[in-house]
């Protein structure tokens, strides 16, 4: 699925990121602008940030559920990376307004 329409970027290669920065640390905070530095991409809009975000989250978590020894090794998502969530980051999805849509 494509995520970033800007810069063409998939959610199988914002996963693959993820998951190799998890590969280097599974403690670091990973945020949006990591990813897009690993791809020697940049955020252009920023309408693509909360659904980065998003899988962030699920990726963090699918891996630590992977490597805990019990379920209650988990931790608890970041709470800087929920506050981004919380807050929408990104602004107006896909920057634009919804009077360009011809349909
Ligand atoms: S949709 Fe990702 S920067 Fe615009």
């Amino acid at each position: 699925m494509l995520v970033c329409q800007c810069n063409v970027i998939t959610d199988r290669e914002i996963k693959r990121i993820i998951r190799d920065l998890l590969a280097e640390d599974p403690w670091q905070l990973i945020v949006p602008a990591m990813v897009y530095r690993e791809l020697d991409k940049r955020c252009k809009c920023a309408g693509c940030v909360p659904n980065v975000v998003d899988i962030i989250l699920e990726v963090t978590e699918e891996y630590h559920r992977q490597t805990a020894k019990s379920p209650e090794d988990v931790p608890p998502a970041h709470p800087k990376l929920l506050a981004l969530k919380e807050k929408g980051a990104g602004g107006q999805r896909e920057g634009r307004s919804t009077g360009h849509r011809a349909a």
